[in-house]
Order: structure tokens, then C-alpha cells, then sequence
């Protein structure tokens, strides 16, 4: 008898690397929700490389004072790029996302973009920040999360490899959800409501429990303007409204619910 050839485990979609000083941030955050199953199931792969295992001497220092004077340490090259140099001979280039908040701000359509690119390596600084050598040689794009300063990059990584995840083939359960999402760019999600129909003397919008299709989709787009105008002006600013929502808009009074003090 012939021995069958063992059919080798697809690659993983997305193949991602953490270069951190502290790994075991990620553990539980990897293991739960959609990643955790997506790892077991090969469509996600992650490994990590921590510099310290590739810092020299007695206390395995990885960061020094800066250079100029000021508060903190910083974290030195050396060590960082080793680690960087050391996870690419063993598993191959990937994209290099340096995490910082001086970064370029994250967005739905780098989510996509980075969804695409297949290995993301994420390299994570801590302290007052990371030698400025290691964006200049190794950073393909250097990324914030937002205008707020974490202790390290970690969290931030974090972030986007979820948002990532749920945007590669395969690793989102209702793919039909990132489709819409993508109709509806510089726009907030319309709210939404389960059972009961009524909670606590608040009532699901009737419009909802009609069974009118049609009305319920132009309620919906109504509602996401109307929210996006209250919580993010920014994003209509940046974002107009078409000739469709012109008309929507304009379309005569629609019966508004009552607004939740959070839309005040
Ligand atoms: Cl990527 N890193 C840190 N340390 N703070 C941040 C950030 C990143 N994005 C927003 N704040």
C-alpha cells in the first residue's frame, strides 16, 4: 500500500508578528472572541519576539536615557532590531507597522488596506519612546490609534489587529456586515434594538416591527445621518451628503423617535 501524501495545513490569511518587551499582554486577548477560534483554525497566525531576549549584559537592559536631556527612557535600536531581523530570517518578511502616537491615524481604510497584505509585523514601543533609528530603517508605515498616549504600543496593536482580523475572508462569521459597512463610508451605524419591544418604558421604534422593507432601509440611512450630524459633524464635513441623502433629508418629516441623552 502507498502511503498517502499528508495534505500540510493551509497557510494562515493573516500571519502576524508582535515585536514586544511584553508578550503576555496579547495572551488573553488572542486566545478570546474571534481570534481565538480563527488561530486554532489556521486562518490567523501570530508569533511574537521579545528585544529583551536579544539585549547584552548582566541586567539585559534594553533602554537608555536620551540623547539631549529630558525626562524617561528610550528604548535602544540594537535590541529592537535584532528582534525584528531575528523573526524575519525565521518566518520571512513582513509589512512593518511601527506603533506610535506620533503615527498616521488608523482608519477603517487602512483596516482594509492592511486586511490585503497577508504578514503584519507590529513593532511595539514602550517608555518615552523608541530610537528613532528603528522607524528610519525598519518601518514600512508608523501608526497611532488616536490623539490620547498609551503606555505602549501594545494596546494599539492590539486594536488593529482586531479590526484587521474581522476584514480577512474566512475569519468574520457574517461576512454581510463588513459588506454594508463599506456602503456606508463617513457615515455612523444606524441604532438597532432585540427584544422585548419594550424595555424599562422605552419602545422599539415602530417602524421596525411594520414589516415595510423599504421604509425601514430609508428610516435607517435617516437615522445614520441624523446621528452622524449629532455625534460627528467632522465626517459630513468631510464626507457630503449625496444627492440621495440630499433628497432623504429633505424628504419631509419623518416622525423622529425621541432622542437618548447621549444624541443630545
Ligand atoms: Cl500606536 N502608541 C502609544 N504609545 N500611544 C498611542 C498610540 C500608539 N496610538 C494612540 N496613542
Amino acid at each position: 500500500m502507498t502511503s498517502q501524501p499528508t495534505p500540510s495545513p493551509p497557510a494562515p490569511l493573516l500571519d502576524v508578528e508582535l515585536v514586544t518587551l511584553f508578550p503576555e499582554i496579547f495572551d488573553s486577548f488572542l486566545r478570546a472572541s474571534l481570534l481565538g477560534k480563527d488561530i486554532d483554525g489556521g486562518i490567523v497566525g501570530v508569533n511574537s519576539t521579545n528585544p529583551r531576549d536579544f539585549s547584552r549584559g548582566r541586567h539585559r537592559q534594553v533602554d537608555d536615557s536620551p540623547y539631549g536631556g529630558g525626562p524617561g527612557m528610550i528604548l535602544c535600536p540594537e535590541p529592537v532590531a535584532a528582534a525584528i531581523e531575528a523573526a524575519e530570517a525565521e518566518r520571512g518578511r513582513a509589512h512593518r507597522l511601527l506603533l506610535s502616537p506620533s503615527g498616521r491615524l488608523f482608519d477603517q481604510a487602512l483596516a482594509a488596506e492592511l486586511a490585503g497584505r497577508g504578514r503584519l509585523m507590529f513593532i511595539c514601543g514602550r517608555y518615552e519612546g523608541l530610537d528613532e533609528r528603528i522607524a528610519d530603517l525598519f518601518a514600512d508605515e508608523v501608526v497611532s490609534i488616536g490623539d490620547y498616549v498609551l503606555a505602549g504600543g501594545e494596546m494599539a496593536a492590539a486594536v488593529i489587529i482586531e479590526a484587521v482580523a474581522r476584514l480577512v475572508p474566512g475569519v468574520l462569521g457574517c461576512e454581510a456586515s463588513t459588506v454594508e459597512e463599506s456602503f456606508s463610508a463617513g457615515r455612523l451605524e444606524y441604532p438597532q434594538w432585540t427584544r422585548p419591544p419594550t424595555f424599562r418604558g422605552l419602545a422599539v421604534p415602530e417602524i421596525l416591527l411594520s414589516g415595510n422593507h423599504a421604509q425601514v432601509a430609508k428610516w435607517r440611512r435617516l437615522e445614520s445621518l441624523r446621528r452622524t450630524e449629532a455625534r460627528r459633524p467632522e465626517l459630513l464635513a468631510r464626507h457630503p451628503l449625496t444627492a440621495d441623502e440630499t433628497m432623504l433629508v429633505q424628504g419631509g418629516p419623518t416622525k423622529r423617535r425621541r432622542r437618548p441623552p447621549s444624541e443630545k
